[in-house]
C-alpha cells in the first residue's frame, strides 16, 4: 500500500497530524479500513453521505450512465442534466398549491427587486404560470455554487454588496470564503469587497444577551439595521444557512421568515446555502421547505438556493444553483458570463438522479423527521445527565451539541479526546471546537444509532 501521508497534501489539518487509517469500503452508514475494522459513521463524513456508502441504485445509475456517456460539454444537450435540473425545480415548487400562489404574489409585488442592467424583465412569469422556480445552474461542488450565487445575484440586481453571516460558512473558494464568517477565513486579507457580515441567531449565547421567544428576533432586527447602514440600494443579496451549518448554527424556524421579509422590503435576493442542510438532513427535501411562514403566509422562498453534498449523497461531487424562473429569465437575452468544463457532468447528473428517487422511494425525508426526534430525545437526555452538555439544538438529522465551556473555534481538548475514543470503539463523530455534530446517514438502522449514542453516552464526562 503506498503511504498516503508522504504523497497527499490534506485539507483543514496539519499535515504533521494527518493520522488516518486507509478506508477500502463501506455499505449503509458502515464503512470499514485496511484491517477490516468497521466504523459507525454518524457524521455522514462531511455531512453529504445522506444516503449512506455505496447506495447500490446509484452505484448502478453512475456505471449504466458510464457505459453510455461520460462527458459531453454544455454547448450540447445530455438527458441526465436536463431530467436532474427538472426534478430539482419540481422539488422546489411542490409545496402546496395555497403557499406557491402567496409566494408568487410576493414575488409579483416585488417584481422591483429584479433589475435586468439590459432593459426591461426579461419574459415575466405570468400569475396563472404558478411554479416559483425555473431553472438549474450546475456547479462541480458547494463553493463553486456559492460563487455562481454571488455572481448571478449582483448581476441580476445591479448591486455589490452581500450581506453575510459571522458563524457561517459556504465553501473554500476565493470569494465562498470571503464571505463565509468563519475563523478559518480571517487570513484572507485579500478576499471579497463588499460583504458585510451580521450577527448569528445564535440563541444559546445569545449576542444580545437576550432570550428567545422574548427577544422578539432582535438578530433578525440587527440584519435590518446593518442592511440600512450599508445602503439597501448597494447590497445585492443576503446569504444564509437556513438551519444547519458546520458552525453550529440552528436558527429558529421565525428566522428564516424574517430574513426573508426584509429582504423583499429592500429589494434584495436571498439566496439559502442548503449545501449541508438540503437533501433531508433537516427532515425537509431543502431547509427553507421547514420554516415558519411569512407574516403574509408566504412560504419564505429564497430567491436562489444553493446544493451539492446530498444532491448525489457524495457518490460523485456536484453542486447546483436552483433560482426562480425570474431570475433565470434575466439570462434568456444577456449572456450568462460563466462556466465551468464540468457543469451538469452526466456521470454527476445521473448520479443525482438516482439519489433524488432513492430518497423518494425510500420514504428517507420523512424518515429524517422521525429518526430525528428519537435522536432529540435521546440527546436531550444526556444533556440532563452529563453536566457538560449546555444546548442541543439541529433538525432531522442534523444535531449540533454544544458543551458548556466555550472555546469555539479553538478545540476543547476533551472533546478531541472523546472522539478519538469513540472512534477507537467504532464510531465516528465529528467535533468542531466545542462543539460535537451527530449527521448519521438518512439510512442509518435505528438500533446502530442507539448503540452509537450509548457509546457516546458512556464516554461523556
Ligand atoms: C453550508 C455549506 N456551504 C458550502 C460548503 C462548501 O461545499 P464544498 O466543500 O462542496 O465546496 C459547505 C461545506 O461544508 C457547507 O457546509
Amino acid at each position: 500500500m503506498v503511504d498516503e501521508k508522504q504523497f497527499v497534501l490534506h485539507t483543514w489539518t496539519k499535515q504533521a497530524d494527518w493520522n488516518a487509517a486507509t478506508i477500502v469500503g463501506g455499505a449503509g452508514a458502515w464503512f470499514w479500513d485496511k484491517q477490516g475494522r468497521r466504523y459507525l459513521d454518524l457524521s455522514s463524513q462531511a455531512e453529504c453521505c445522506n444516503l449512506g456508502h455505496q447506495h447500490p441504485a446509484v452505484v448502478r445509475a453512475i456505471q449504466e450512465q458510464a457505459g453510455r456517456l461520460c462527458y459531453i460539454s454544455n454547448a450540447w444537450g445530455a438527458q441526465p442534466r436536463a431530467e436532474l435540473a427538472q426534478r430539482i425545480v419540481a422539488l422546489a415548487n411542490q409545496n402546496p398549491e395555497s403557499r406557491i400562489q402567496n409566494a408568487e404574489d410576493r414575488e409579483h409585488n416585488t417584481e422591483r427587486r429584479i433589475h435586468n442592467p439590459e432593459g426591461a424583465i426579461q419574459n415575466p412569469k405570468s400569475k396563472l404560470q404558478t411554479p416559483i422556480y425555473g431553472r438549474v445552474f450546475f456547479t462541480c461542488d458547494g463553493a463553486e455554487a456559492t460563487e455562481h450565487a454571488i455572481k448571478i445575484a449582483r448581476w441580476v440586481t445591479g448591486r455589490r454588496k452581500i450581506i453575510s453571516r459571522y458563524r457561517s460558512y459556504h465553501g473554500a473558494t476565493h470569494g465562498a470564503l470571503s464571505v463565509s464568517g468563519d475563523a478559518r477565513s480571517r487570513g484572507m486579507t485579500d478576499g471579497l469587497r463588499d460583504v458585510a457580515r451580521v450577527l448569528p441567531p445564535y440563541c444559546y449565547r445569545c449576542p444580545f444577551g437576550l432570550r428567545y421567544p422574548d427577544c422578539g428576533l432582535r438578530c433578525a432586527d440587527h440584519v435590518e439595521a446593518v442592511i440600512r447602514q450599508e445602503g439597501p440600494d448597494s447590497v445585492a443579496a443576503l446569504i444564509a444557512e437556513p438551519a444547519a451549518g458546520t458552525n453550529g448554527i440552528a436558527a429558529p424556524p421565525d428566522y428564516w421568515p424574517r430574513l426573508r421579509e426584509i429582504c423583499d422590503r429592500y429589494g434584495i435576493l436571498l439566496i439559502a446555502d442548503e449545501v449541508m442542510s438540503g437533501f433531508g438532513r433537516c427532515g425537509a427535501w431543502f431547509a427553507w421547505q421547514a420554516q415558519h411562514t411569512t407574516q403574509a403566509g408566504a412560504l419564505p422562498c429564497p430567491d436562489l438556493f444553493t446544493l451539492a453534498k446530498g444532491l448525489t449523497g457524495a457518490h460523485i461531487p456536484l453542486g447546483a444553483i436552483c433560482v426562480t424562473e425570474r431570475v433565470a429569465a434575466c439570462f434568456d437575452a444577456r449572456t450568462l458570463e460563466t462556466g465551468l468544463t464540468y457543469s451538469g457532468h452526466p456521470l454527476a447528473c445521473a448520479a443525482g438522479l438516482a439519489a433524488i428517487e432513492a430518497y423518494d422511494a425510500e420514504g428517507l425525508i420523512a424518515r429524517a423527521t422521525q429518526l430525528g426526534r428519537w435522536m432529540f430525545e435521546r440527546l436531550r437526555a444526556m444533556q440532563r445527565r452529563h453536566a457538560c452538555i449546555g444546548d442541543v439544538r439541529g433538525l432531522g438529522l442534523f444535531a449540533c451539541v454544544e458543551m458548556t465551556e466555550d472555546t469555539f473555534p479553538q478545540p476543547l481538548p476533551w472533546l478531541k479526546t472523546l472522539a478519538r475514543a469513540a472512534l477507537q470503539r467504532g464510531v465516528s463523530l465529528a467535533v468542531r471546537g466545542n462543539l460535537m455534530f451527530v449527521c448519521p446517514p438518512l439510512v442509518i438502522e435505528h438500533s446502530d444509532l442507539e448503540w452509537g449514542l450509548s457509546v457516546i453516552d458512556e464516554l461523556l464526562p
